[in-house]
């Protein structure tokens, strides 16, 4: 079928795009940058700037991944109204999408699994988190509702939607991992403030499953946790990244120092949620990855 991919070129992006094409779907992926992102990218996939100019090659599905880094910079309004922006824009263009399709008599996607994340709890202390679960209100849980609720507008048009609200995305060669190796490598890693906080996370060849699996199942919609079923806090993550890795992990850095370095943003490596996929297991998704030794040592050798 053809797949429209916002996000196409970004670490779990590329991903996805590699196993849909391995499994004969057609790419159609909206890049800022068509160009420059053409060489991680199947050979095949159809790359345009933007989400309407799809509207003469109707998708059958929707993965919506796309938007600013949210550990990027300090979160200063301006960087908080370009995470909201970068998020939510491209989801209303996919709305119009579907509107335009629809009023000139096309066919509509089938389905659109649009991306949310962890942050949509917010600080959850040490209570387990399942969907249900009511969130705290910080920004983090504001941006991922304003970019739910956007993404939520495509049912009206007969779209099955599917919120995927994702852990830590672990893998060799980007994300969150690559940042946190070096330090550990040079056996200067430790836990962030207490280390109490949670850190759901998930292998990216899971969450490539878990989409596909989204995409394939006719009845699952509304939000899914996207994160492996045995979360850890950071006090366990980093003692089994640094065992995994042969070397001590003795220095811990304090919160305050986080606090005065990174501002607000510090709340990403300070507070968690025990976050449980609870939706996708009762759906029957199997994890290949379910502990964080396991996933470590596929990713790490
Ligand atoms: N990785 C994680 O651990 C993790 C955890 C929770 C949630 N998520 C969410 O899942 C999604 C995919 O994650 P990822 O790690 O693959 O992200 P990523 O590598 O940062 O890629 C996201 C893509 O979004 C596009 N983008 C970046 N800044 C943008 C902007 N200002 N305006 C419009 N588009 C922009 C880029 O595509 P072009 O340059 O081609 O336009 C980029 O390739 C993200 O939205 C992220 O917030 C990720």
């Amino acid at each position: 079928m053809r797949v429209l991919i916002t996000g196409g070129s970004g670490f779990v992006g590329q991903r996805l795009c590699q196993r849909l094409d391995e499994a004969g779907h057609r790419l159609l992926v909206v890049s800022r940058d068509p160009e420059a992102v053409k060489t991680r990218l199947p050979g095949g996939a159809d790359i345009r700037r933007s989400v309407l100019d799809f509207v003469d090659t109707p998708p059958e599905a929707i993965v919506n991944l796309a938007g600013e880094s949210i550990a990027a910079k300090r979160w200063s309004d301006d960087q908080k109204k370009r995470l909201i922006d970068s998020r939510v824009n491209i989801t209303r263009d996919l709305v119009m999408l579907c509107e335009q399709l629809k009023a000139s008599g096309s066919r509509v996607p089938k389905v659109m699994v649009s991306g949310s994340a962890m942050g949509y709890y917010g600080d959850q202390e040490e209570r387990e988190v399942s969907e249900e679960t009511s969130p705290h209100d910080e920004f983090a849980h504001r941006l991922c509702k304003r970019w739910e609720d956007a993404a939520r507008e495509v049912a009206d048009f007969g779209t099955r939607v599917a919120l995927l609200r994702i852990g830590l995305v672990l893998d060799a060669g980007g994300g969150s991992l690559e940042k946190m190796l070096p330090p550990f490598k040079l056996g200067l890693g430790g836990r962030f403030g207490t280390g109490k906080q949670f850190m759901p996370w998930i292998h990216r060849e899971d969450l490539v499953r878990a989409i596909l699996f989204l995409l394939d199942n006719e009845e699952l919609e509304g939000p899914f946790n996207g994160s492996a079923p045995r979360p850890v806090t950071n006090a366990e993550f980093t003692r089994t990244l640094a065992k995994q890795l042969r070397r001590p992990a003795i220095f811990p850095v304090p919160a305050i120092v986080l606090e005065t370095a990174l501002g607000e943003m510090s709340r990403l490596l300070l507070t968690g949620a025990d976050m449980r996929p609870q939706r996708l297991q009762e759906a029957g998704f199997q994890f290949q990855f379910e502990t964080l030794e396991a996933a470590l040592a596929d990713i790490l050798g």
